[in-house]
């Protein structure tokens, strides 16, 4: 049986987009997301950048180090997670969807762009699910890559996978090793803001058995 030449270039050109979608940021650019926890005004805030890591525990956080790593730029296959604020509900929130965002943004938060975080809009390249919870008493936005965090957080009830971000190493406080910032030590607070950071899970690489079909698919499409 002869298959038809448009079908295999249609099919190439398929996996070639596919392919480049699918591929992987350089992890080595990712930074750690360092979390803190303000128990007077019930908030968790989030970010990479050591200047407002300080400050907010000098303001009333507790510093609970590094949890997750995110890539500073738009690199590849990567989204914006969008950090808003709302000042009377002591509330940062991050979404990757602006419709969601701009609904905040008409609601009483403001979008903040200090800093910026990219994460996968996909489970790609070893990333993990980032686990976003509601506390409607706390009126706070809780972030986690943990289960076990995310199912015992007294209080909140997990609404969806934000992004997927990638793991800290085991035993680094950083996922790169290019941000020298201490742990964060001992933080006070519920057992479950204390937890450690998951270790790594999903690591495989994905990209080679993609690449070799594609490589013969190209092949088979010349030989044609
Ligand atoms: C984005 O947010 C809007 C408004 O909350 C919602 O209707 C929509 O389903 C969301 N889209 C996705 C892909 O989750
Ligand atoms: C980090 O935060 C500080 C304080 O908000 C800000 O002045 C600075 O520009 C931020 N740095 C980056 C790289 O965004």
């Amino acid at each position: 049986m002869k298959i038809p030449y448009s079908l295999l270039v249609a099919l190439g050109t398929t996996h070639v987009v596919q392919v480049l979608a699918d591929s992987c940021a350089d992890p080595s650019q990712a930074v750690p997301v360092f979390r803190d926890f303000n128990h007077a005004v019930g908030d968790h805030f989030y970010t990479t950048n050591n200047t407002e890591y300080n400050a907010a525990n000098s303001g009333g956080y507790f510093p609970e180090g590094p949890r997750f790593a995110v890539f500073p730029t738009a690199v590849s296959s990567t989204t914006h997670l969008i950090r808003l604020w709302n000042g009377d509900a002591a509330d940062h929130f991050y979404t990757t969807n602006t419709s969601e965002a701009n609904s905040g943004a008409a609601g009483g938060y403001t979008i903040e762009s200090v800093t910026p975080m990219f994460v996968y809009s996909t489970q790609l390249c070893g990333s993990v699910p980032l686990y976003r919870s509601w506390s409607p008493t706390n009126r706070d936005h809780f972030y986690t890559t943990s289960a076990t965090e995310r199912d015992g957080e007294t209080g909140y009830t997990f609404e969806l996978i934000a992004g997927y971000v990638l793991p800290l190493a085991s035993g680094s406080s950083s996922a790169s090793g290019n941000v020298a910032v201490g742990t964060g030590g001992s933080t006070p607070g519920s057992a479950s803001d204390s937890a450690p950071p998951p270790t790594n899970t999903n690591s495989s690489p994905r990209r080679s058995s993609r690449g070799t079909w594609l490589l013969s698919l190209l092949f088979i499409c010349t030989v044609l």
